[in-house]
């Protein structure tokens, strides 16, 4: 087997300036790129930091107890969070998710929960607002982030075999916790849940079918998907990447789906129903059948940068507008015009591409900037 490089330089470093264009973006909610694309779904990564140690997103050999960290000081507080975000939504953006690495441990995350929840939409619409989480607090959590305006949330479950469970998170997490946090969000009211298991082929790739079994019938939406060349350090190669349409097929041999239409446009999943009536499930094929065309979401980093693609190499440094006295309109203004000039379309190109070899620049990791 190839050696694993593991490497070493800090992408985080490698940021772009966000300047106030001369000729304003006013905020009209009409913002497109310059693929056509319109601004719709703003993600937040409240910290790089999580509990568990997933291979495919913080191999432990790379995020071990010598990690650096971001320091407290550079996290954006949550008011500047709210400010930053508030600019998005006048812009279009009509979903906010919180990500992480894993949201809830931030501390008093359902205080941010609810100065977003404050936030209305160009329409005057609540934004749709969630979460992504492993679930290992959730147990704790549920009821006070539903109180404090959190609508809905999705669970991060890739088997529910608990040794299986237990090596894909690596740090030996019980499943069973897990599934209790699950069972605390729908109690609280925080559905409908959403569960996404990513696939590797050869890994927990027999969990498919028991996992289609136990949320088959429950409203949960469970939600496949193929392991990504996220990041730059989690070994990625294609032969452990199991196309949906293999997921699809081994699904349907038991239990019968039929094809349903899109939610919404720019939608990451593509939806199947079980042919019973019993509920659907989805499946995200961003390696075998690219969503770029119609890609609608900006990542905000823990730090205030802003990234327009998920393998981006580089982020916007918002923050420094932030904290150097940028009026509200000025902020507007630089977030229009970075999304004005987005052409990312990374999934689309991705076989075009060499691979990546470790000598160019890096792609920021998923725990960085949130999925
Ligand atoms: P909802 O269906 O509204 O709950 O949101 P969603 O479909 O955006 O779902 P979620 O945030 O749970 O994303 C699911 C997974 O899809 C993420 O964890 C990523 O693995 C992947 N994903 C999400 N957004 C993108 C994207 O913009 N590009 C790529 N390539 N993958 C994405
Ligand atoms: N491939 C696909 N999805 C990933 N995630 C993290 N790393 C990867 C990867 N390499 C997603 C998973 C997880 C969420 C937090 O991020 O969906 O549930
Ligand atoms: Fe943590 Fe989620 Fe990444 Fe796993 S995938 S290490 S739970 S942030
Ligand atoms: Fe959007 Fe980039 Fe993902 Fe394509 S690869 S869907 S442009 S985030």
């Amino acid at each position: 087997m190839a050696e694993r490089v593991i490497p070493l330089v800090d992408q985080r470093a490698h940021t772009l300036a966000a300047t106030v264009p001369v000729q304003p973006v006013p905020a009209t909610g009409l913002l497109g790129d310059a693929l056509g694309r319109p601004l719709r779904d703003l993600r937040i990564s409240v910290t790089d930091r999580c509990n568990f140690r997933c291979s495919y997103c913080m191999p432990k050999e790379v995020f071990d107890k010598d990690y650096p960290y971001l320091p407290h000081a550079s996290l954006l507080t949550f008011e500047e969070i709210t400010r930053v975000a508030r600019q998005f939504v006048a812009h279009g953006v009509r979903k906010i998710r919180l990500t992480g690495g894993e949201p809830l441990l931030r501390k008093n995350i359902e205080v941010l929960m609810e100065q977003l929840a404050a936030l209305r939409t160009v329409d005057g619409a609540p934004l749709d607002i969630t979460l992504t989480t492993n679930g290992s607090l959730l147990a704790r959590k549920a009821s006070a982030l539903k109180a404090a305006g959190l609508q809905r949330v999705t669970v991060s479950l890739d088997g529910l075999d608990d040794a299986v469970f237990r090596g894909m998170n690596d740090v030996d997490f019980p499943v069973t916790d897990v599934l209790a946090g699950i069972d605390a969000a729908r109690a609280a009211g925080l559905g409908p849940v959403k569960i996404n298991m990513v696939v590797k082929r050869g890994t927990n790739d027999h969990e498919i079918l028991p996992m289609a079994r136990h949320f088959k019938g429950t409203g949960m939406v469970l939600r496949f998907i193929e392991y990504m060349d996220v990041g730059a350090t989690n070994g990625w190669r294609m032969d452990e990447v199991l196309p949906s349409a293999e997921v699809v097929q081994r699904i349907q041999a038991e239990l019968p789906l039929v094809p349903l239409e899109h939610n919404a446009p720019g939608e990451t999943a593509q939806r199947w129903g079980y042919a019973d009536g019993s509920g659907e499930i989805g499946v995200i094929s961003s390696v075998t059948q690219a969503f770029c065309g119609d890609c609608n979401r900006a990542r905000l980093s823990t730090e205030g940068q802003l990234y327009l693609c998920l393998f981006a190499t580089q982020g916007h440094d918002l923050r420094a507008l932030v904290r150097g006295g940028a009026s509200d309109a000025d902020l507007a203004s630089a977030i229009g015009h970075i999304w004005q000039g987005r052409s990312d379309r990374y999934s689309q190109l991705r076989s075009a591409l060499a691979p990546d070899t470790g000598t160019g620049a890096r792609r920021v990791e998923m725990s960085y900037i949130g999925g």
